[in-house]
């Protein structure tokens, strides 16, 4: 089989499709979808991997601790649309909901965070649609992480898609912090108490005096 290279198309994932279709969770186009979501967390992925393992080989530093990717499911994508008051199509689903695909980057120090954002803002081809950081503003919560969306392109056979990835960044503090809070958060029945929030916000604070000091003791 020949396939023609030449005059590669770029093309938004939205544009592959009829804008205004409705969603069904159980279709076969939401199935397709989904594919290229799960190709462009791989290709993040591998390129994740590979400054992880650069650098431990080539500079002995551990400047990436572990990496976990998710797909998020057909019916959070569903609520989460319904929630923001989208009109259900795929249309709306690709262009508005932009944590379909997640990667969490999990890195020991505070400078660390800055060292992946850039060399993930550096690879070419990949650009970044959106970011927040929630490290030097965190959030009301006491949330603290750095937030970027990336158009990440997945080459086909015969033309290249750009899908969009959200990339969380946290250290091994944060990513204690806030994996415990989102149980706490989400735990049924559990009432929100005013008095808690603030003992979570406390936490959060120590969490971070504590990455400071641990980025001070490493220099
Ligand atoms: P949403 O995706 O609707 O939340 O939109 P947004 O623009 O508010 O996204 P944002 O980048 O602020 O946060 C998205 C993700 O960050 C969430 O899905 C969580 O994984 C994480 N996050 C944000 N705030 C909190 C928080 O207060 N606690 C915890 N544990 N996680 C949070
Ligand atoms: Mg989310």
């Amino acid at each position: 089989m020949k396939i023609e290279k030449k005059n590669m198309e770029l093309i938004d994932l939205k544009n592959l499709l009829n804008y205004s279709e409705r969603i069904k969770e159980k279709d076969v186009t939401f199935q397709k979808l989904m594919f290229f979501y799960k190709m462009a967390i791989k290709e993040l992925e591998t390129k994740i991997e590979i400054f992880k393992e650069e650098f431990k080989i080539f500079y002995d530093y551990d400047l990436i601790d572990h990496v976990n990717t998710r797909i998020k499911s057909p019916k959070s994508i569903v609520q989460k649309m319904k929630k923001k008051e989208y009109k259900l199509t795929y249309g709306n689903m690709i262009e508005n909901i932009n944590d379909i695909a997640g990667v969490r980057i999990i890195c020991p120090l505070q400078k660390d965070i800055y060292s992946i954002k850039n060399l993930l803002q550096s690879i070419p081809g990949i650009e970044t649609l959106k970011e927040k950081d929630y490290i030097t503003k965190p959030k009301t919560s006491g949330y603290s992480a750095y937030h970027i969306i990336l158009a990440v392109p997945v080459m086909l056979s015969s033309q290249m898609i750009y899908v969009k990835v959200e990339v969380q960044i946290r250290t091994m503090a944060m990513d204690f912090w806030s994996s415990l809070e989102h149980k706490m958060k989400y735990k049924p029945k559990e009432e929100p108490s005013k008095k808690k929030a603030k003992e979570w916000i406390s936490c959060a604070k120590a969490i971070n005096r504590l990455d400071e000091k641990m980025m001070l003791l490493n220099e």
